[in-house]
């Protein structure tokens, strides 16, 4: 079983924090979605991985992968990555088809780099039995309101039809970001025509297969499962992430309160500040004067000074000093600088993009 990882769109939804990295190296609780890809894949006994990548993003993606294997940090066996430029990204059955050198004849497992599994991916791969005639798994979610999404209809143990985006949802089953295949998913694609936006769409293909008589397996997704398209996704990844932390301090704690589930990493230092869990200091980072709310994740590196944050998270090597209001709901990126003139009032609400610098009058 072979893996590909999908990572060469343009994020558009989540620009700027997207306008200098590709969304699958975002963080979430100071770890990059695309390691989440990698380690689930490896747990699920995948070690051939292909990354499929724009002109734009390979460099991003081979450095941010390459550091995460060579610093032992991914768990399990370590897997080796091959780079497919899919250029420009024409949807998600392009991505298969300019992957075909990759895949020869191998089943595989398609994931899409921005999806968040909170148990891993192991059911699905476990669920292609070819020996019992499975040709494709999907991974389906019961969701309220699946309008925005590609939906499943399951009859007797089959998906039987699909739907993309629909008006009028014949079912609340919506189709999350991981899919296993067998060969025959390559004929199907080769016959595709664009649809909406002229892009190639996997659903479209996926119907193909099954028209023509073959078994598409649904498997339900365990615990949550997150398409992190927007900011709002992101601080919602992270707050999900961040239920899972146990209190953890590692770092120094001077004159400071610090309650509920946090962690503090190694090498942190936190000062004469408060923090309320669930929240994650990454190593480095200095807290000074401040207080840090629930569902806050400060990166590794990031020197907050006689500030406020709450559900926030904060990319590494940023600096948040003398903001008088309180920053919440807000997603700052890796090596931003934002100054205040100290001035308390109401609150923030921020997006801000790498390399960003900010100076705020609050007067
Ligand atoms: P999307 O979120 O559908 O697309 P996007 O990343 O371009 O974002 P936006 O809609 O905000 O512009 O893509 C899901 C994942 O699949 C994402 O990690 C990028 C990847 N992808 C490809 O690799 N090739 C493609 O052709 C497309 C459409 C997406």
């Amino acid at each position: 079983m072979k893996g590909l990882i999908l990572a060469a769109g343009h994020g558009t939804r989540l620009r700027p924090i997207t306008s200098l990295r590709p969304k699958p190296t975002i963080s979430v609780a100071n770890k990059q979605l695309v390691h989440y890809a990698v380690d689930n894949l490896v747990d699920a006994g995948v070690r051939e991985i292909g990354i499929v990548v724009s002109h734009d993003t390979i460099g991003y993606l081979r450095k941010s992968l390459g550091e995460y294997v060579a610093n032992g940090e991914s768990s399990g066996d370590r897997p080796t990555f091959e780079y497919i430029i899919q250029s420009p990204p024409e949807g998600l059955a392009h991505a298969v088809k300019v992957s075909r050198d990759f895949l020869g004849d191998d089943p595989f497992v398609m994931y899409l780099g921005d999806n968040l599994f909170e148990r891993g991916i192991r059911g699905f791969v476990d669920a292609y039995r070819p020996e019992e005639g499975v040709n494709a798994v999907l991974a389906l979610v019961h969701v309220e309101d699946p309008r925005q999404l590609g939906v499943a209809i399951v009859e007797e143990g089959r998906v039987v039809n699909l739907v993309e985006k629909p008006k009028d949802p014949p079912s609340n089953l919506a189709i999350a970001g991981v899919y296993v295949f067998d060969r025959n998913i390559h004929q199907m694609i080769e016959r595709l025509e664009p649809g909406a936006k002229g892009e190639y769409q996997i659903t479209d293909a996926v119907q193909m297969l099954i028209d023509a008589g073959f078994y598409v397996s649904p498997v339900e997704v365990p615990g949550w499962w997150k398409d992190t398209g927007k900011p709002e996704d992101i601080l919602d990844a992270n707050r999900l992430q961040l239920l899972r932390v146990s209190r953890h301090l590692q770092g120094t704690v001077e004159d400071s309160r610090v309650d509920g589930e946090v962690v503090i990493e190694p090498g942190a230092v936190v000062r004469g500040s408060r923090i309320d869990g669930p929240a994650l200091i990454g190593s480095g980072a200095v807290i000074e004067r401040s207080y840090i709310g629930p569902y806050t994740t400060i990166g590794d590196e990031v020197t907050i000074r006689d500030a406020e944050l709450e559900y926030a998270v904060v990319g590494a090597r940023s600096s948040v000093e003398g903001v008088g209001r309180r920053i919440r709901n807000s997603l700052i990126g890796e090596e931003v600088s934002i100054v205040g003139d100290g001035a308390p009032e109401s609150s923030h609400q921020l997006i801000v993009g790498d390399k960003s610098s900010l100076k705020l009058s609050e007067g």
